[in-house]
């Protein structure tokens, strides 16, 4: 985990999408802050809209959070071995719906997500953490592409799957799910996995006084947080939930301040071709007869600090 005072080189991988938003938009308030994340590169798959949507998002958050500078590349358009399966019911049907954002001020690289994770990676003195937030297509394909750079990173630290139910499926978690066989080479990687699923993110509730802390900042980058926030909290509040699940920000949160989080160590195997449970995350919980653990899985939060730090994150825009 991030020690204070250390500078962790970072990827971030993602489906924009406004918890993948805010999952960047923290882990670039820590740049501004302590300098605990050094992000090197955006990489933009597609996931919860097309490749294009979530592309021309990232060019635009990048561009709201100050972040011109960073490489952003395009990624898979489609899973592995299947058709894409998008979410417009989430997050709208740009991807981003809500606040009016700024037009992009960056251009995308020349090079594809697989090329400029790669050269971020032999470029690098030491490991880089890849935070995934999306599907892990983009994240397999350089496994697949480039085996030899595995040693290069330090950690996966993704948003995904469950080990006690799904919300896609009752078994499984929308990024998993769309591409199974890119978790399954993932999780069969060897590099350490720290997986942030359902179990705490459904947790990592933002409710409506949260939401009034993030307005009363009165900030440009905070009026828009504000509104996405909103944005997720009336959606999810149709559906039953009793605030807005901060998925993607646990991810890069767990990664920042890992005393607020609850982990266990598990053998984690996803399931690719079940009929009733394709996408699950299956971990081994059981006391005996238990497998090597491959992942790192995320489970409980201090969540009334988490939106403490969440706060503190919007605020470093001022
Ligand atoms: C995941 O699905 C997406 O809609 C969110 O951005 C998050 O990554 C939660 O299941
Ligand atoms: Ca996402």
């Amino acid at each position: 985990m991030y020690k204070p005072g250390e500078k962790s080189p970072v990827i971030l991988d993602g489906d924009p999408g406004h918890d993948d938003a805010i999952a960047w938009l923290i882990a670039r308030a820590s740049m501004m802050t302590d300098k605990a994340l050094d992000i090197k590169a955006v990489t933009a798959v597609g996931g919860n809209v097309s490749l294009d949507k979530t592309a021309y998002n990232a060019m635009r958050v990048l561009t709201l959070l100050g972040m011109t500078e960073v490489p952003l590349a395009k990624g898979a358009e489609h899973p592995l071995m299947r058709e894409l399966m998008s979410a417009p019911s989430v997050h709208g049907e740009s991807g981003l719906d809500g606040p009016v954002l700024p037009e992009p001020e960056l251009s995308l690289s020349s090079l594809t997500a697989v090329e400029l994770m790669a050269k971020v990676l032999r470029e690098s003195d030491e490991g880089v953490t890849i935070v995934s937030t999306g599907p892990l297509t983009n994240t397999a394909a350089l496994l697949l592409a480039h085996p030899e750079l595995k040693e290069k990173i330090r950690r996966i630290s993704l948003m995904g799957g469950g080990v006690s139910h799904g919300n896609w499926t009752p078994a499984a978690e929308f990024n998993i799910l769309v591409d199974p066989e890119a978790a399954d080479i993932v999780f069969k990687s060897g590099v350490p996995i720290l997986m942030s699923g359902l179990d705490v993110t459904e947790k990592a509730l933002v409710l409506k006084d949260d939401v009034e802390r993030i307005r009363a900042i009165g900030s440009k980058v905070g009026d828009i947080v504000w509104k996405w926030l909103e944005f997720f909290y009336q959606y999810h509040k149709k559906i039953g939930y009793e605030g807005a699940p901060m998925h993607d920000p646990c991810a890069v949160m767990a990664l920042l301040h890992p005393e607020i989080f609850t982990v266990r160590d598990y053998h984690v195997e996803i399931e690719t071709a079940g009929k009733y449970c394709q996408g699950a995350t299956v971990a081994d919980v059981r006391d005996i007869k238990k497998q090597e653990p491959n992942a790192s899985v995320v489970l409980g939060l201090d969540r009334e600090k988490f939106v403490d730090y969440l706060v503190e994150a919007v605020a470093a825009y001022r």
